[in-house]
């Protein structure tokens, strides 16, 4: 596995590869402090493709003065000894200066989609992601790349924003994976206390009351919201919910009457973390 700190010099590993034979080239965004969830995006695009990329960057421009770019756990050498377990060619790491060097001054935006749940609480971030994300594309050239359904939102976005600028390559969406008790791995976890974390699958379990409400029948957001938020009242009480919505799952726009699949998101802030978790709820079983 090689490690490469500079554009120039991914660039000259990925065009190797693709010189010496690699078809499909797969890249797998991340910012470090690898886990399980990482992993099963790394294991998928290893299982498609001949040459994997696994960026780690920390990106500055996705946090808002008030959050946890300084604090976010980097433990490097983990990360690297877990990429090379699993199979990737070539991770990229770079600086902050290599990515935005002085009079760095675009930004990719994608709106409408980015109105709501996290774009409406952390104003900035999709921008930042967007412009990190596009330039990671334009640095490595993959043929696809994987994203999570932790982050429903982001991958929305990221997918909006790859066909309108034709950007040419696949995005994978891949599960979201979870702790025995139902918490979604995120690298923001072990922010968590004991009490907190002792709290935390109530999120999971409040999107799986959701799921059962709607299978059962219920159509009223409203009133599936209701019961998640009293839920999470009772079994989070350390946590402040920022949003629970019930939202269309392309156009991310919140649904009243649910008649068709939806998505189910969430957001609460405990004092040592600000989590998020979502549900996919397909309709085609419903009553
Ligand atoms: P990060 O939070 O490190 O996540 C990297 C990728 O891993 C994202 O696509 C995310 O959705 C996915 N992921 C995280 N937890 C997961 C889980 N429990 N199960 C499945 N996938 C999971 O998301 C980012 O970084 C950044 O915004 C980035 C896209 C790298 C741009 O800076």
């Amino acid at each position: 596995m090689k490690v490469a700190k500079t554009i120039d010099e991914i660039r000259r590993l990925v065009a190797d590869a693709r010189v010496g034979g690699a078809g499909l080239v797969g890249l797998v965004p991340t910012m470090g402090a690898l886990h399980e969830g990482h992993f099963s995006l790394i294991d998928a695009a290893a299982g498609e493709c001949d040459f994997v990329v696994v960026s780690i960057f920390v990106n500055p421009t996705q946090f808002a003065p008030n959050e946890d770019f300084s604090s976010y756990p980097r433990p490097v050498e983990n990360d690297l000894s877990g990429c090379e377990s699993h199979g990737v060619d070539a991770v990229f790491a770079p600086s902050a200066g290599e990515m935005y060097p002085d009079g760095f001054a675009a930004t990719i935006s994608v709106s409408g989609l980015t109105e709501s749940m996290e774009g409406r609480h952390r104003p900035g971030h999709f921008d930042g992601v967007c412009t990190v994300v596009a330039k990671l594309f334009n640095i490595v050239g993959p043929d696809v790349a994987y994203f999570g359904a932790k982050d429903y939102q982001q991958s929305a976005v990221i997918r909006k924003m790859v066909a309108d600028l034709d950007m040419p390559l696949r995005i994978a969406v891949c599960l979201t994976i979870r702790e025995a008790d139902g918490l979604a791995m995120s690298s923001r976890n072990a922010y968590l206390d004991d009490a907190e974390r002792t709290q935390a699958p109530a999120l999971y379990e409040s999107l799986c009351l959701a799921e059962r409400l709607i299978r059962e029948g219920e159509r009223t957001a409203a009133r599936v919201i209701e019961s998640v938020q009293s839920l999470l009242g009772e079994k989070a009480p350390l946590g402040e919910v920022d949003y629970v919505a019930i939202v269309d799952p392309d156009s991310l726009a919140a649904v009243e009457e649910i008649e068709g699949d939806v998505v189910i998101a969430l957001a609460v802030k405990f004092p040592s973390a600000r989590l998020i978790d979502n549900m996919f709820v397909e309709m085609k079983n419903a009553k």
